[in-house]
């Protein structure tokens, strides 16, 4: 029997999250200001993708409330606090089809997650979601419920198996864009 679509996708993209992840701590992010403006240059890009997909019509008639969800302007409200300049992104900037889509919300939605850790991170070196970390607070139901309702909604979604492989690959895609939009803002550094 087929796993709910949110079990599936957290099985096929495990390994990714854990690269990712490793990817993103090794850049140092909340060492300083000027390793976080870079992090917050990569969320920037990743975000930039995602926001057409939140407000996809389609899409929001499956998905209650999507259009409310997107974090792209927070991320520019803590770009504005700490004066840090959008990144040109050097490469074709995806344009997922509605099915791949599902895949972007689930890897964008579940980083959220992760964000609670990334969020202690940061108000170490003094961001807070009144200043510069805006884009990493808990949504207002609270992490994990605002989680457990949107995977409720990816479950509920009927797809056909060739709609599902979609939404599957659409993580993949998004996982490894976030990982070249990662790689690129630290060598942007290097070539200073
Ligand atoms: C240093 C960076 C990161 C850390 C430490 C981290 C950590 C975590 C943790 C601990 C969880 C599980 C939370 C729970 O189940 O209570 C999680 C879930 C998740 N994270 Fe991350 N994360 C990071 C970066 C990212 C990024 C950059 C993305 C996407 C671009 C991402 C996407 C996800 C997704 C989709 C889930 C949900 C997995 C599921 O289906 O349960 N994470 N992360």
């Amino acid at each position: 029997m087929n796993l709910p679509l949110s079990e599936a996708l957290k099985k096929h993209s495990r390994q990714t999250h854990d690269s990712v992840d490793m990817l993103v701590l090794s850049m140092e992010p909340f060492a300083s200001i000027e390793n976080y403006s870079k992090f917050l240059q990569a969320q920037n890009a990743f975000h930039e993708v995602l926001k057409p997909i939140y407000e996809n019509p389609s899409l929001n008639l499956k998905i209650k409330g999507l259009n409310s969800l997107s974090r792209l302007e927070q991320v520019a409200m803590d770009m504005q606090d700490l004066h840090v300049k959008t990144m040109l992104v050097d490469e074709a900037i995806p344009s997922p089809s509605e099915f791949e889509s599902i895949g972007w919300l689930y890897c964008s939605e579940g980083s959220n997650l992760g964000a609670a850790i990334l969020y202690k991170e940061a108000q170490k070196i003094e961001l807070t979601s009144n200043h510069g970390a805006k884009h990493l607070s808990a949504h207002k139901d609270g992490r994990m419920v605002h989680w457990r309702k949107f995977k409720e909604q990816l479950d509920g979604l009927e797809l056909t198996l060739t709609q599902r492989q979609q939404a599957l690959k659409g993580a993949e895609d998004a996982f490894a864009f976030f990982k070249r939009v990662i790689r690129q803002v630290n060598y942007a550094e290097e070539t200073v």
